[in-house]
């Protein structure tokens, strides 16, 4: 078996990642390149400039080109997409088998998911069909119905889609001389890929990627994604409300809230004072520590309160017992944790990339989830017409059949 190569290609819309990776002979996943670079062009997840997000994405590249010292490695990338105009529906199909009794096939299955495709206007495009389960002649939670005897055959699967506007617009600032766009992959799915462990996926879990932006939301039930949205805030309002308290330009705030910021005022010391970086000449300013925590813990409540309005409205009764899980860079706020586990309770944790081998540190961090995830994403969904033969609409080809496997937990971790 020959090696395979594998590109992401993050756009966040405070930085752009590319990945360069290779699947060796074992199975296991060699990151070879990185570059990732300050976005421009991109705003709560969207292109609003195609050549502002062009040069970013080309910068990335060959950084990520420079680091193993040659180019034209990239070829086709799996890219992720955010913004609010993503949303996300559960449907449910039934294949009446009597007519002609004969095990269910891939082509049925395939048959079921392209049959589960929401009416959707033109303005839409379905992202994502990922089977949920199947009910197998009143026999509940099946997962592979494959070759299996059966009359009635229902499917539960859960759709993401978005505006198609926005995706065009992002496969355009991917493609290039060397690069395609292989698949675009909403980004809180990639970072649920890389951080989400099988017994969270299993009890259920809430994942939350707080980007500079946006953040992602997606809600796993036994073992599939059951909800999926995306707000238009994240960690850049904090900066944005800090420097307008502060007074002080963006920079600054973001450097503040960066190195002393906490959006848990009560776990910040009374008498701490901090010196702010001076600016435009202005004279060395000190304030309380704790008056920093004010407008981040208002803005960043504001945003978990969203994010529970969504999951109420998703239908969701029961908060999972696999709890909520943040990733992102928002998730490295000082005091996140405890402020999140007084909203919706324990277990609240931080997700980082992990567990694929010679994974290199500077990736394990929560800002890279979506990146690393993109390749795992890749990796399972790549080689799928041999084994299921479930088709997955894509926005980047949305009338290519493209052949996708349902998602199992192959890939290598580390132990321990
Ligand atoms: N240590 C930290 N404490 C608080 N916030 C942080 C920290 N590190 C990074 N951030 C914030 O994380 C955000 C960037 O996160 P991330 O890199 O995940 O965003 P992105 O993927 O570029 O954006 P998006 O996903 O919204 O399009 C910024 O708002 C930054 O201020
Ligand atoms: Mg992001």
């Amino acid at each position: 078996m020959r090696d395979t190569f594998y590109t992401a290609v993050d756009i966040g819309t405070s930085k752009v990642t590319v990945l360069l990776s290779r699947v060796g002979t074992e199975g296991d996943l060699k990151i070879f390149g990185i570059g990732s670079v300050p976005s421009e062009g991109i705003q709560r997840g969207r292109v609003e400039n195609i050549e502002e997000a062009r040069a970013s994405v080309s910068a990335a590249l060959a950084e990520a080109q420079r680091y193993i010292g040659r180019e034209s490695v990239a070829s086709s990338a799996y890219v992720s997409v955010s913004g609010s105009h993503i949303s996300s529906v559960n449907r449910s199909e039934i294949l009446d088998n009597q007519a002609t009794p004969e095990d269910i096939s891939s082509k049925m299955l395939s048959g079921m998911l392209r049959g589960s495709f929401p009416k959707i206007d033109q303005t839409q495009q379905v992202l994502h069909v990922i089977p949920m389960g199947y009910t197998v002649d009143g026999l509940t939670g099946v997962r592979n119905p494959m070759g299996l005897a059966g009359n009635l055959v229902e499917m539960e699967a859960h759709v993401v889609v978005g505006e198609s506007i926005v995706l065009q617009n992002t496969i355009k600032a991917v493609e290039a001389k060397d690069v395609s766009v292989k698949s675009l992959v909403m980004s809180g799915m990639a970072s649920a890929e890389s951080t989400l462990t099988g017994d969270e996926r299993e009890m259920g879990v809430v994942l939350l990627d707080i980007g500079a932006g946006t953040t992602d939301l997606v809600i796993y039930r036994q073992g599939t994604p059951w909800y999926s949205a995306v707000l238009p805030v994240g960690g850049y309002a904090l900066t944005r409300d800090l420097a307008a308290a502060l007074r002080s330009p963006l920079h600054v705030a973001e450097e503040v809230k960066v190195k002393w910021g906490s959006v848990d005022p009560e776990s910040v010391p009374s008498d701490e004072e901090i010196e702010l970086p001076t600016f435009q000449g202005q004279h060395r300013r000190s304030v309380p520590r704790r008056a920093l925590a004010g407008p981040l813990h208002d803005r960043m409540t504001e945003i978990m309160k969203m994010a529970l309005t969504h999951i109420r409205q998703a239908g969701m009764k029961d908060w999972p017992i696999g709890g909520l899980v943040l990733t992102g860079g928002g998730a490295q706020m000082t005091g996140l944790l405890e402020m999140a586990a007084r909203i919706v309770g324990e277990p609240v944790r931080v997700g980082y990339p992990y567990g694929l081998y010679g994974l290199p540190d500077q990736l394990r961090k929560p800002t890279f989830s979506a990146a690393v995830g993109l390749l795992l994403w890749g990796i399972k969904h790549h080689d799928s017409a041999d084994k299921l033969g479930i088709p997955t609409a894509t926005a980047a080809e949305p009338k290519k059949k493209r052949w996708r496997f349902r998602p199992s937990s192959r890939r290598k971790v580390e132990t321990g």
